[in-house]
């Protein structure tokens, strides 16, 4: 049988297993294609979706089943452009196997990469770090750049751009055990577990004695804070995600930021990769020669198992993966 993912209520706070629900559904058949899922990308910002609310993407309805980006495989074909056996990725719903019309999908090339790539480096993880630090970070060599969620599939990506482009660069994390993985997989220079500095803006001026010039921001809230306190003169500040914040329920409040944006003359911009797509191509052709090279590294958190799926979800926000989140189907 068939089956798919529904959003069986709206999460108040933290999501957990109650807000989904499973559903047996008839065999996909008779679409112009019909796929067979066989990795699905578990995100941040997929909590967002599930929050009655307007924003840059529709939000999820209950009773229908979540999306998000999933690579399948060609399993039927009646379109002449898509070949029975070739894999796509796209933005598909969470179902085994679904009837798609072929639009918006691209299709990717397995001896390129393994599949799960295109979820995470080779896909919107590896872009947003690319193209974040591109339009906004404009790294220049020598400078410090800091990243929080410096384990996470963005985080650690763009860490080793810093690298590349002869930063000195400095991660923010929530365990020691990554802290030391970015340091020796990711060659970071230095690393902050956030769950066990109880000063962070000290520990950021310790760790960045040159004074932060870029910080890419992934988590917001109190460690945006702190990393505010250390900006340079003409510092740009990346609000890439604020997963800190995602579960709140009220009105986060803190630390007002104009003061030192206008003492530093620093920029604070927001980032979203949607906006992008005409530089997907350019950026995916970099960051493919980096990986090819040996430039660039990437982990992955794979859970096995269709059913995982919410929990593989809910895991991101305790921390529980390295590099990018994906299920295997
Ligand atoms: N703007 C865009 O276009 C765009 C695109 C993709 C992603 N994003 C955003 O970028 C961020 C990273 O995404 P990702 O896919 O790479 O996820 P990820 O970093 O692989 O996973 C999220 C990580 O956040 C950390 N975390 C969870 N709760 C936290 C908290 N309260 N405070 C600090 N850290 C916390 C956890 O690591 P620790 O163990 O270190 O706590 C977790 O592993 C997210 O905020 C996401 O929404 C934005």
């Amino acid at each position: 049988m068939n089956k798919q993912i529904i959003l069986k209520t709206r999460p108040e706070g933290k999501p957990s297993l109650e807000n989904f629900d499973f559903q047996e559904i008839e065999k996909a058949q008779n679409g112009e294609i019909v796929l067979e899922t066989k990795y699905i990308s578990v995100d941040p910002y997929l909590r967002g979706r599930m929050r009655d609310e307007k924003s840059y993407i529709e939000p999820f309805e209950v009773g229908e089943p979540l999306e998000s980006m999933v690579v399948s495989e060609v399993i039927e074909s009646r379109n002449k452009d898509f070949k029975k056996g070739e894999h796509v990725i796209g933005m598909l719903n969470w179902k085994k196997q679904q009837s798609h019309n072929a639009k918006d999908l691209r299709k990717i090339d397995p001896s390129m990469a393994p599949l799960s790539a295109y979820l995470g480096v080779l896909g919107l993880t590896g872009l947003t770090a690319y193209l974040a630090l591109d339009k906004i970070g404009k790294l220049k060599k020598g400078e410090t750049l800091l990243v929080s969620g410096a384990a996470g599939a963005v985080g650690s990506v763009v860490g080793q751009i810093g690298k590349i482009k002869g930063c000195r660069v400095v991660g923010i994390a929530g365990s020691d055990e990554k802290i030391k993985h970015i340091q020796e997989k990711y060659d970071f220079d230095a690393g902050i577990n956030y769950k066990t500095t109880d000063h962070m803006k000290k520990a950021i001026q310790e760790a960045c004695p040159d004074g932060v010039d870029v910080y890419f921001d992934n988590v917001g809230g109190e460690i945006l804070d702190a990393a505010l306190q250390n900006i340079n003169k003409a510092a740009r500040i990346i609000n890439c995600g604020a997963i800190s914040i995602y579960n709140e329920t009220g009105v986060p409040k803190g630390p007002r930021p104009e003061g030192i944006l206008i003492k530093k003359s620093a920029l604070m911009q927001g980032f979203l990769i949607r906006d992008h797509v005409k530089e997907y191509e350019r950026a995916i052709s970099d960051l493919a020669g980096w990986l090819k090279s040996g430039k660039l590294k990437y982990d992955e958190t794979v859970i096995e198992g269709f059913e995982k799926t919410p929990q593989a979800f809910i895991d991101i926000f305790d921390g529980k993966n390295l590099g990018k989140m994906v299920v295997k189907v």
